[in-house]
């Protein structure tokens, strides 16, 4: 039996950080130690930590997306970089695009803040999320040993925050009908983005001026997508991967 552990932590008001692992019963209690050992030079006012059994069966894939990294003079040039793929892999109009990514560089829910998750563009160039200051955020998404895919990841350069970025991204392309996410952090120091894209993601260095508290995750999606599936999908349905695409 598996079980999926949570934790959010907020200063007043505004999330700092949230985490999950899927793990057995067993390890919970090291599991929870650990979370909180992360955020202990953190400032915050409030921290939630919860701990669900997960009743569904996981989808357990293989491999996660593969991992490239680009690196460029600066954001502009990675921006580009990553409009152009999308036009050569997606029916997405490059113009349509940019309009939509340009909104994470100041704020794409309506009071122009960070949403709380992310936004859902199709190919048309429709908004379909239900709640445009919320988004939807994924879910019950976990490495099957994290220990040795981050030790891994670790020793090829990368950070904690590509094997959890890594996972949601696999996650998210695993759905058919989800073709590309597009991800700028919302922390002001860390300006490291990525597009996941046709079994890859893609890693952008800068892909976002530094300084800079905004941000944000798009994902673009055939026009012929359920919203009520993909919701339940994302939100709803476990997914464990393997291994990392070497
Ligand atoms: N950003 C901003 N606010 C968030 C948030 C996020 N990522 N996650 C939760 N919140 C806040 C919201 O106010 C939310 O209310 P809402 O549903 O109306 O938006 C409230 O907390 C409760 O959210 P809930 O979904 O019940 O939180 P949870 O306890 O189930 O925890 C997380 C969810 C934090 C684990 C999950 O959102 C998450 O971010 N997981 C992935 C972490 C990760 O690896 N991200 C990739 C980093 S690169
Ligand atoms: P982060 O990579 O944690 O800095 O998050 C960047 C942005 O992605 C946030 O500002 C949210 O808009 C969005 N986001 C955060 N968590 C999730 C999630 N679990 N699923 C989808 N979008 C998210």
């Amino acid at each position: 039996m598996l079980y999926s552990i949570k934790i959010r932590t907020s200063l007043e008001e505004k999330h700092i950080s949230g985490a999950e692992r899927i793990v057995s019963k067993e390890k919970i209690p090291n599991i929870v130690k650990a979370l909180l050992e992360r955020q202990k030079h953190k400032e915050f006012d409030f921290s939630n930590i919860k701990i669900e059994k997960i009743s569904q069966e996981p989808i357990i894939l293989e491999k996660s997306l593969k991992i490239e990294t680009y690196e460029f003079k600066n954001y502009e040039e990675a921006l580009s970089f990553a409009l152009n793929i999308m036009s050569e892999k997606t029916n997405i109009h490059l113009e349509t695009a940019k309009k939509f990514i340009n909104l994470l560089y100041i704020g794409a829910s309506p009071d122009k803040n960070n949403m709380r998750g992310a936004m859902i563009v199709n190919e048309k160039g429709e908004r379909l999320e239900k709640d445009k200051f919320r988004g939807v955020r994924t879910v019950l998404v976990d490495f099957i040993n994290r220990d040795r895919i981050t030790e891994k990841l670790l020793e090829k350069g990368y950070t904690e925050r590509t094997v959890d970025a890594l996972a949601l991204a696999t996650k998210n392309l695993n759905y058919k009908k989800l073709i590309a996410e597009f991800c700028i952090s919302d922390d002001e120091d860390y300006t490291t983005g990525y597009l996941a894209i046709d079994g890859k993601y893609i890693r952008l260095k800068p892909l976002k001026p530094y300084g800079l508290d905004k941000g944000g995750r798009i994902y673009f999606v055939k026009n012929d997508t359920n919203i009520d599936e993909l919701y339940n999908y994302l939100e709803k349905i476990p997914v464990l991967i393997e291994d990392i695409n070497e």
